[in-house]
């Protein structure tokens, strides 16, 4: 079985959900606590044993590219201030040489027209998909336990989450078959199904294991749900070849491309860190007492 080494994030999008914030600010720069939004999502590639990072990003997305070179005059400074610990932190998270891509979508014409703008920094082999509004808090990453399933199913592998049935018109929605090892066979999969049309309450949560054949695919995949070109309907197409497995995610996840999921990823984070967690609880009950009156 191919390893799956490669990760591709879609950093495109332009935030019109968080503005005035994202006019200038890529929404995936926006900071959960003290750490970019996309190195939450990074760090996860990374726990999963992804070794390249292709981006394909936009227009004003030029930062992402910045934040992840090296900063050789702050390590410099850290290094003549003593700041050791700041300086190995910065080191720590910083890509080796050579193992990020950058690639521009010209267009923003929906995620499956994303995903393809990587097809040549991917080449043929299969790769994870990571969609970086979708924040995870979890002992182990949602992709470290799919390529765990990967390494005893192969094919394709999705992660998916419960959500409110009134919800489902909002995601990827997928229908469930058979449980297989850690997951469960896909039966169905549809991009926001309207109301009362859904096969399940089980959600596309925004991580991917997919085989390169779905390059092939969306190189001719119509416009579909919003006229936007959806990776989700050429994985149904993709599904009439190869398997799809379904992995049922057990943390949490906030869309922090939405505002109130950015506020609830902040809270949820600040109280995980045993360095504030005391200095933000106290506060926030008092705040949260105040409200209930
Ligand atoms: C995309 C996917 C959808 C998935 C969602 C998760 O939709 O197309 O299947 O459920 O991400 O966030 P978007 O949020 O880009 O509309």
């Amino acid at each position: 079985m191919r390893k799956i080494r490669k990760a591709v994030f879609p950093v495109g999008g332009l935030g019109t959900r968080f503005l005035p914030a994202t006019k200038t600010v890529p929404k995936e720069m926006l900071t959960v606590v003290d750490k970019p939004v996309i190195q939450y999502v990074v760090d996860e590639a990374r726990a999963a044993g992804i070794e390249h990072l292709i981006f394909v990003t936009g227009r004003n997305k030029a930062v992402i590219e910045d934040y992840f070179d090296a900063q050789v005059e702050l390590y410099t400074t850290l290094a003549e201030r003593g700041k050791t610990e700041a300086l190995a932190h910065m080191q720590d998270l910083q890509p080796s040489p050579g193992t990020t891509s950058f690639t521009r979508q010209q267009e923003p014409l929906g995620l499956g027209h994303a995903v393809w703008c990587a097809r040549e920094l991917v080449g043929d082999e299969p790769f994870a998909l990571l969609l970086p509004d979708m924040v995870m808090q979890a002992r182990k990453g949602c992709l470290a336990e799919m390529v765990e399933l990967y390494s005893e199913t192969g094919g394709n592998i999705i992660a998916v989450q419960e959500c409110d049935p009134e919800e489902t018109h909002q995601y990827g929605i997928v229908g469930k078959g058979r449980d297989i090892a850690h997951g469960f066979e896909i039966t169905a999969m549809v991009e926001k199904p309207p109301r009362g049309m859904a096969p399940s309450n089980l959600f596309i949560n925004g991580r991917y294991i997919l085989q390169p054949e779905i390059f092939h695919i969306l190189a001719s995949q119509e416009r579909g749900s919003g006229n936007e070109i959806q990776l989700t309907d050429a994985m149904v197409k993709l599904a009439g070849k190869e398997p799809f497995y379904g992995f049922r995610f057990a943390g949490r996840t906030y869309d922090c491309g939405s505002k109130t999921g950015f506020i609830e990823a902040n809270v949820a984070f600040a109280l995980e860190r045993g360095d504030m967690r005391d200095k933000v609880m106290e506060p926030l009950a008092a705040l949260l007492a105040q409200h209930d009156k």
